[in-house]
């Protein structure tokens, strides 16, 4: 009876503990404040059985009465006769940001939990608040600063962040992380995803200095549908009422000061003529002063409409063909998740080389650098949650999970032009639970941005020459968005394609969001020969030609930019755990299809001008 009454207690307490750890909803624009970099070398320490967590009885050593006795203590042997099991100073290094995949060959495959620990010198000043803010940890972070706990995150692609103004130490820091990125049936993605199940801190780590009352979120875009009305909306991080807000953007002599309210909020709507809006064509971005008489926070800013109309998608009014291409967070060269810039750039460069104005960023939450390079090179956006395939549809933490995903991810990229598309998800089954799931997000993501369009990768299916999409929840999102592989996974080699037509239930513009076939680069044969250059080509071809048979298509994000690694695909010849859909090899080569897509987005951009 005592253990059930104490293992009660454990989960209230671990509970209200992590609610209580001074976690805010994320920081806008983290790189436009005062930060210190913690990325580079940090020491890590395999530990499958979690053993630096768990005492022998297998109780948490942080919910100890003591909370101390695991690794995040970080200890190091003091006196000769002194047992400890464990050494970060003597443990190896991997490079943060970055998965642990790529950075270790018997951690390839790893599935499982690795202690991560840092030391960093701080010099915290009375009066300031302090803060540690990840870009994104891959699965579940348990944080401790200095041997106290912070809190726990789960999610492996959205930014999160703890107070640590009473933990930060003049001089000498330690900070260490518990990652474990086993795949669980009742997360948000669940078990069975058709991507690399990529572990550790993947994205940038700061140390952020605030002012006791600082600026925590602000919103600046266009009101839905109009091309001269400003929406802007600042939130502090405290309710301090009478704070000072003053909004610029130089290049406008424009200038506007505000007071907050009890909540310390502004909110403000007023209309200002002549923006240079925002489009591929030309991706204007305004600086933007956000400032109090204790901050400057800087940012770049772009102004555009996003719409539908009937059948058509219009931005800034005008009819467009979204002309993209599907990316998954990888560097293909690497293999292992973007880490830098020049990585980015990199990819949206090839989609760029394909003449390309928009990018499919699936199946989750991309790095915050990728939107703000989408802004800056002018390409549009489709962002997306991971609510992929067999989700626990039922069960009410699950939805929690994605919303609170779904959230964060708005929440971050509201400002950022170039995203046209929230994404709810990817290929989920039909059922009543899904489409209560699903619908409910629908409505997360209308309420928090009415300017952005809502959408998912339905899936269709066939009777008999039929293609049909007449899934329920079409009804609940702007665009017809479905994953079709005629020619790869149905209906026969690439020329017998075109005998198929479509039927589809709802009269709204049609974004395909899936087409393609595998060829392993290099491997040239005739076009019926499977897993050849030439197969893959033909089937583009023959996509192209069956696709155009839809009067409504306005776009498509074909799958996919670059060869990827999933632990799905296995062939010894052709896959060796490589995705193959790629229009670009892992060694970064051009394949034949590429060019067909190219040709196909010259002719829709002449089209469309
Ligand atoms: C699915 C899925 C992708 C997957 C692709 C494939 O449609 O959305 O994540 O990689 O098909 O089978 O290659």
């Amino acid at each position: 009876m005592l253990k059930t009454t104490y293992s009660v207690f454990l989960i209230c307490f671990s509970l209200l503990s992590s609610i209580s750890y001074g976690q805010v909803t994320a920081i806008q624009n983290i790189q436009g404040r005062k930060i210190q970099s913690l990325n580079g070398k940090w020491n890590y320490i395999i530990d499958p059985y979690e053993n630096g967590y768990y005492d022998y009885r297998h109780d948490p050593f942080d919910q100890s009465k003591t909370g101390t006795g695991g690794y995040f203590d970080d200890k190091v042997q003091k006196d000769k006769s002194e047992l400890i099991e464990y050494d970060f100073d003597h443990s190896p290094q991997m490079n943060v940001p970055g998965d642990w995949n790529s950075q270790s060959e018997k951690l390839e495959l790893y599935e499982g939990n690795i202690w991560l620990r840092r030391k960093f010198d701080a010099k915290p000043e009375k009066g300031k608040r302090y803060f540690v803010y990840f870009g994104a940890v891959n699965y579940e972070a348990h944080v401790y600063l200095n041997g106290k706990k912070l809190g726990v995150h789960k999610g492996g692609f959205t930014p999160f962040q703890f107070d640590v103004t009473n933990n930060l130490k003049a001089g000498e820091n330690s900070i260490v992380l518990k990652v474990d990125n086993i795949r669980k049936q009742d997360e948000i993605p669940t078990v069975n995803t058709d991507w690399w199940n990529y572990g550790g801190i993947t994205r940038d780590v700061f140390l952020a200095e605030f002012p006791e009352h600082f600026i925590n979120d602000y919103k600046l875009q266009l009101v839905k549908g109009n091309k001269n009305l400003l929406n802007f909306s600042v939130k502090l991080a405290d309710a301090t009422a009478g704070q000072e807000i003053t909004l610029s953007i130089p290049e406008l002599k424009l200038e506007k000061k505000y007071k907050t309210d009890a909540e310390g909020k502004v909110a403000d709507e007023f209309t200002w003529n002549n923006l240079s809006l925002w489009s591929p064509e030309s991706p204007k971005l305004y600086g933007v002063n956000i400032k109090t008489d204790k901050e400057n926070i800087s940012d770049k800013i772009g102004f555009r409409t996003i719409q539908v109309a009937g059948d058509s998608i219009l931005l800034n009014g005008k009819s467009v063909f979204l002309r993209g291409i599907s990316i998954h967070d990888e560097n293909p060269l690497l293999a292992g998740r973007l880490r830098s810039e020049g990585d980015m750039r990199m990819m949206l460069q090839w989609a760029k080389d394909m003449n390309c104005n928009y990018v499919r960023l699936a199946h989750y939450p991309h790095n915050e650098e990728m939107i703000r390079l989408a802004d800056e090179m002018g390409l549009l956006v489709w962002a997306e949650v991971p609510v992929y395939w067999t989700i626990s549809w039922t069960n009410p933490a699950t939805y929690a999970n994605a919303k609170q995903q779904l959230t964060d991810l708005i929440v971050r990229d509201k400002n950022r032009a170039s995203v046209i598309v929230w994404s709810i998800g990817n290929e989920t089954p039909l059922s009543d639970a899904r489409l209560s799931f699903m619908s409910n997000l629908a409505e997360t993501a209308r309420s928090l941005d009415d300017t952005r369009l809502v959408a998912a990768a339905l899936e269709v299916h066939r009777d008999g020459n039929n293609i049909i999409l007449n899934d329920p929840l079409g009804e609940k999102i702007d665009l017809v968005s479905f994953n079709e592989y005629a020619g790869w996974y149905w209906g026969g080699n690439p020329s017998e394609i075109t005998k198929y037509n479509f039927d589809i239930k709802y009269k709204k513009p049609v974004v395909i969001t899936e087409f393609g076939g595998d060829a392993l680069g290099g491997f040239h044969a005739d076009e019926n020969t499977r897993w050849s250059e030439e197969y893959q080509e033909a089937l583009y071809k023959n996509q192209i030609t069956l696709l155009s048979k839809i009067g409504a298509l306005r776009g498509m994000t074909p799958w996919i930019l670059t060869d990827f690694r999933s632990p799905r695909r296995q062939h010894p010849i052709y896959q060796n755990f490589w995705n193959r859909k790629g229009l670009i090899s892992e060694t970064g080569k051009k394949k034949k299809a590429f060019f067909v897509l190219k040709d196909f987005y010259d002719q829709m951009q002449v089209k469309y001008k």
